[in-house]
């Protein structure tokens, strides 16, 4: 390729402020922007031929050209990941920032965009982490959310890859995704709008995946539900994953999820879920997921960085409401409290998932 990435070449500094959290309510966080001190940046241009130096700058707006890649075509990626508090000792966890690197090489080659090295990803998220220290939620209240972003900060007008990017990662405190918090939540079914095509980019997470979905999003919420259920754009009977999060359907013993074949957004967290549910005896298939799959489960619930492992009371489709089981003698609840005791460092990390801070 013609860009390449070289080593990071900065330790981890501790630029923190000393003192606390400012006048943060940490018992209601939610997923709202509480702006943090320091953001990270680094550029790769044609000349440099790469991603080199990155550095920790102040948090605060950047300086974009208007013919930018990023804000006239689209060419950008994110990725999410959390930083939780070590709950047996000093310092943080990180969960698997490997998988978030890798998904945005993957991503990346898709939209024609450079990316840095799994090296340069995580020694990134690491300082954002360690700059920002005073803003990661007490033990038990939330995680700090890291949002990397790759994007075409190059000025091009006719449609090609941009001439240069940037690549930033910045965080904020939060807490639960949904207002219903650690409730279970409704969901409706969307019938008209999709989410993804096959030959499409459903499978990487562009920043072109997201707003597209608002308008079905914003709909079913002022209906009351949280979230939408897509379909598959061809059969329109396969649910396939909702604007924020991968689903999972749970039968008897059986559980399934939908195939990351291309349409499907491959969840850090989805992969984790599948394999504690393996672990715990559970046969879990990755699979088409039919309309009457779901209609038919006896629980449903979501998983994501963002909205963690999330039950599903209800689903709305074609105007009839279908009941799924919640409350603690649940799955989706044996799965949460395995997830996140690892996460937080309450369990032992026999998988070698969580990465120190
Ligand atoms: C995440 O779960 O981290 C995401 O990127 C989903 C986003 C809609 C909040």
């Amino acid at each position: 390729s013609r860009w390449k990435s070289s080593q990071p070449q900065l330790d981890p500094v501790d630029r923190s402020d000393e003192e606390g959290g400012g006048d943060i309510d940490w018992d209601n966080l939610g997923f709202g922007l509480t702006p943090t001190d320091y953001m990270y940046v680094m550029r790769c241009t044609q000349e440099e031929g790469g991603f080199s130096r990155g550095e920790l700058a102040r948090y605060g707006n950047i300086e974009l050209s208007p013919s930018s890649g990023v804000l006239n075509y689209g060419q950008g990626l994110f990725e999410g990941l959390k930083a939780y508090r070590r709950a047996d000792g000093p310092g943080y966890t990180l969960f698997r920032p490997e998988e978030n690197a890798r998904r945005m090489q993957h991503g990346a080659g898709r939209m024609c965009m450079p990316s840095p090295s799994v090296e340069q990803f995580v020694h990134a998220v690491k300082q954002t982490v360690l700059a920002n220290k005073r803003w990661v939620p007490p033990q038990g209240k939330g995680a700090l959310y890291l949002r990397p972003l790759l994007i075409g900060s190059g000025a091009i007008l006719g449609l090609a890859p941009a001439p240069e990017y940037t690549f930033m990662i910045y965080a904020a405190p939060v807490g639960t995704y949904f207002k219903e918090g650690m409730a279970a939540i409704n969901l409706l079914v969307e019938e008209e709008i999709h989410r993804a095509m096959p030959g499409g980019t459903g499978g990487v997470k562009t920043i072109s995946n997201y707003a597209p979905v608002l308008k079905a999003q914003m709909d079913a919420r002022s209906k009351g539900f949280a979230d939408v259920l897509y379909l598959d754009s061809v059969h329109k009977r396969y649910v396939e994953e909702a604007s924020s999060c991968n689903l999972f359907v749970v039968k008897g013993g059986a559980v399934a999820t939908p195939a990351t074949a291309g349409t499907i957004l491959p969840g850090v967290t989805r992969r984790s879920i599948i394999e504690l549910a393996r672990d715990s005896g559970y046969q879990v298939e990755e699979r088409l997921v039919s309309i009457d799959d779901l209609i038919s489960a006896d629980e449903v619930f979501c998983t994501g960085t963002a909205v963690g492992v999330t039950p599903v009371s209800t689903i709305t489709y074609q105007g009839t409401r279908y009941e799924f089981r919640t409350g603690e003698d649940t799955l989706s609840k044996k799965l949460y409290t395995t997830l996140t005791s690892i996460q937080m460092g309450l369990a032992e990390d026999k998988k070698g998932w969580t990465v120190a801070v």
